[in-house]
């Protein structure tokens, strides 16, 4: 992995916060017209590589997509609402926060259904994993994500060793 080069000027939060609308289709749900829970999963992997991409204008695959809770069942005809923000900057890898609410245009009714955190790790285009840039937190909101990015990490870290996570090899064909 080329590690050395040039630092990367930092990037803020705002330059890459992205947003994603999808309406719920009879395809996207199970036999009660509700959305699958691994479609929703599907939008927030999408909209989370989103913001991952433009912070690390590169390549980025997701390494891990952590804790949904699915809160409130989502219906066919119902607006699926995606915001992503990168909370944290590591070395090549990225935490990416996802939020998604629900809207019923026809009763008027708008609420959070999931969120998720991700962690994206940017690549180039030979696979080898790339340097990102160092993220600009702004706001008091994004400070603060930026240190419960930090904590997650470590516990991350830690759950890693204890499940014996193993390491990525490519499979030689
Ligand atoms: C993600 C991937 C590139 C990591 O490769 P690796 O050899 O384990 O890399 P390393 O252990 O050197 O870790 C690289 C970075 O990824 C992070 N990382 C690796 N596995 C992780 C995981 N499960 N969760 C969160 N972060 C992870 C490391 O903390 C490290 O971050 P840093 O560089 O910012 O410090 C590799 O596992 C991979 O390619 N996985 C498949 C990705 C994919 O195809 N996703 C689509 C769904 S199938």
């Amino acid at each position: 992995m080329e590690m050395s080069g040039p630092a990367l000027p930092a990037r803020t939060v705002a330059q890459s916060q992205s947003e994603m609308t999808e309406l719920v289709l009879p395809n996207d749900t199970n036999t009660l017209g509700n959305l699958l829970g691994g479609r929703l999963m599907n939008f927030i992997d999408l909209v989370g590589a989103m913001a991952a991409y433009r912070h690390a204008r590169s390549h980025v695959v997701t390494a891990s997509m952590e804790h949904i809770d699915f809160i409130a069942p989502v219906h066919v005809g119902d607006l699926i609402i995606l915001k992503s923000s990168v909370n944290r900057a590591f070395r090549t890898s990225m935490e990416v926060g996802v939020k998604a609410w629900v809207e019923n245009t026809i009763v008027g009714i708008h609420h959070h259904v999931a969120s998720a955190y991700l962690t994206f790790v940017a690549i180039d285009t030979q696979g080898r994993r790339v340097p990102v840039a160092p993220l600009l937190t702004e706001t008091d909101a994004e400070k603060r994500r930026y240190e419960e990015a930090g904590q997650r990490r470590e516990v991350r870290e830690v759950e890693a060793r204890r499940r014996h996570i193993p390491k990525f090899e490519p499979a030689k064909i």
